[in-house]
């Protein structure tokens, strides 16, 4: 591990580890009007939401690293205390990063961005038509989170209208595949959150789950048993009985097996098939003790990755351990 302290680091250093440390991160399309009506848009992805009630988001227009000037909507939110933030979707990614260069303040970045001003209900700064959540905002408080270049000024907004498209919405929440977000990484890499870069992690047991410290010893100690498997069965609310599990088994057990040698249990492996491993391991009672259960949790690896915590117990718990 590196050890750093930021009295010790450039701004520009300690900015790159912010940005490669802390993402992806969502990204607000602010738009905000001049006091003399210019308007201005730009995408910022020091940015989040921090309550609901009320609706409060903050976000940083931050003092440029290069020549501690601020940004146009720094001068615009400070000035006439509205916005409208926006989520960026990937269909309009190209077009905010067209948003973020540096145009002076006469210019309109809606014109260079060729996204399209729609006239907001509460504020003055439009809205754009062409991303599925806006919000329309005033500006509670500007904090100034330091001084010279890089410094940061937290925005703190509260949201006065949301405006969702109804197809976003699957059993009444809005679904991340329509939604279709991306988030920022560090250079010019950012993250598209949908689709196959999802997955999803139940949430714990309702009664408390039994924790890492309550799991058999050769289960803990596994060094098959990676920290995401561990949290997995950490979060049964019981070790299964072996009546329960000797019923899995015995069903396991039914069906015919071909082949039982180790070279069938890792072509099974390959092939995601732990029913199949299992039953390998469960016929070999012939094999070294140490080797069979290095199986037996190389099955329980192979279902938990998979999501099924239960295979996972059986494959843990079916192997008599002397
Ligand atoms: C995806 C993305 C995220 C950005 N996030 C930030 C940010 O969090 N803070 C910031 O000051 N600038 C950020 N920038 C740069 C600003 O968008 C850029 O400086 C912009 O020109 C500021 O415009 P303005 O002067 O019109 O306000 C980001 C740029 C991109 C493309």
């Amino acid at each position: 591990m590196l050890h750093l302290d930021p009295k010790d680091m450039s701004v520009r250093d300690a900015h790159l580890l912010l940005l490669g440390g802390v993402a992806p991160r969502p990204i607000a399309l602010v738009s905000t009007v001049s006091d003399d009506g210019v308007v201005n848009l730009s995408p910022f992805s020091f940015f989040n939401a921090f309550g609901a009630n009320p609706p409060t988001v903050a976000f940083s227009p931050s003092t440029r690293g290069r020549d501690g000037t601020r940004k146009d909507t720094y001068y615009n939110l400070t000035a006439t205390k509205e916005c409208v933030i926006q989520a960026v979707t990937y269909d309009i990614v190209q077009q905010i990063s067209l948003a973020s260069t540096e145009y002076p303040p006469e210019v309109d970045e809606f014109v260079k961005s060729g996204l399209t001003p729609e006239a907001s209900e509460m504020v003055k700064p439009p809205r754009v038509k062409e991303s599925p959540f806006q919000m329309e905002c005033i500006l509670k408080e500007m904090v100034s989170l330091g001084e010279g270049p890089g410094s940061g000024n937290l925005a703190i907004c509260q949201v006065v209208k949301f405006h969702v498209a109804e197809d976003l919405f699957v059993g009444g929440v809005i679904d991340p595949d329509h939604i279709d977000l991306v988030g920022r990484n560090s250079a010019n890499w950012y993250t598209r959150a949908s689709g196959s870069a999802m997955f999803e992690v139940p949430k714990p047991v309702d009664r408390q789950g039994i924790g890492f410290d309550g799991l058999p010893e050769h289960i803990r100690k596994s060094t098959i048993l990676t920290g995401n498997n561990l949290a997995q069965l950490a979060n049964s609310e019981e070790i299964p009985a072996a009546e329960a599990i000797g019923e899995s088994i015995g069903q396991l057990q039914a069906a015919r097996l071909h082949e039982t040698t180790i070279e069938a249990f890792h072509r099974s492996e390959r092939l995601g098939d732990i029913e199949t491993m299992l039953r390998i391991v469960l016929a070999r009672d012939d094999m070294d003790a140490d080797e069979r259960e290095r199986l037996s949790h190389r099955t329980a690896r192979s279902a938990l990755d998979q999501g099924d915590v239960w295979l996972g117990w059986c494959a843990l718990l079916s192997i008599r351990r002397d």
